[in-house]
């Protein structure tokens, strides 16, 4: 069922997000076209070589970091762990990152 009909996440613009283990960043790609402002971390190099050919294939960027979930180079300690029903991987909270 499309989140269109469900709106389990509402409205997600200005929202920073974080999505660990983002894989080829999909959703995150998905939050962006709808006004947040993701970051997707991922471990795995080759995913995130596909994550940026996607970013240039779709015209859609944010930040990609390389960097293991439990190791990362952003301030979390600052974020709010949100929405973690539908994802495991993220955490997200209202206003810019690092304030
Ligand atoms: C199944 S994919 C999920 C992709 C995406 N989050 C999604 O839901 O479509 C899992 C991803 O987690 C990454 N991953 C696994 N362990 C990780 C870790 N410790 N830190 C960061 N990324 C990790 C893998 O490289 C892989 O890209």
């Amino acid at each position: 069922m499309p989140e269109q009909q469900l709106d389990v996440l509402g409205d997600v613009r200005g929202l920073d997000v974080v999505e660990l283990g983002c894989g080829t960043a999909y959703f995150s790609a998905w939050l962006a076209r709808r006004g947040a402002r993701p970051i997707g971390v991922d471990v795995t190099p080759a995913q995130l070589e596909s994550a940026r050919r996607c970013q240039d294939r779709f015209g859609i960027t944010f930040p990609l970091v390389e960097a293991d979930a439990g190791d990362v180079p952003l301030p979390l300690g600052q974020l709010r762990p949100g929405h973690l029903r539908m994802r495991r991987q993220l955490v997200v909270r209202p206003g810019p990152l690092g304030t």
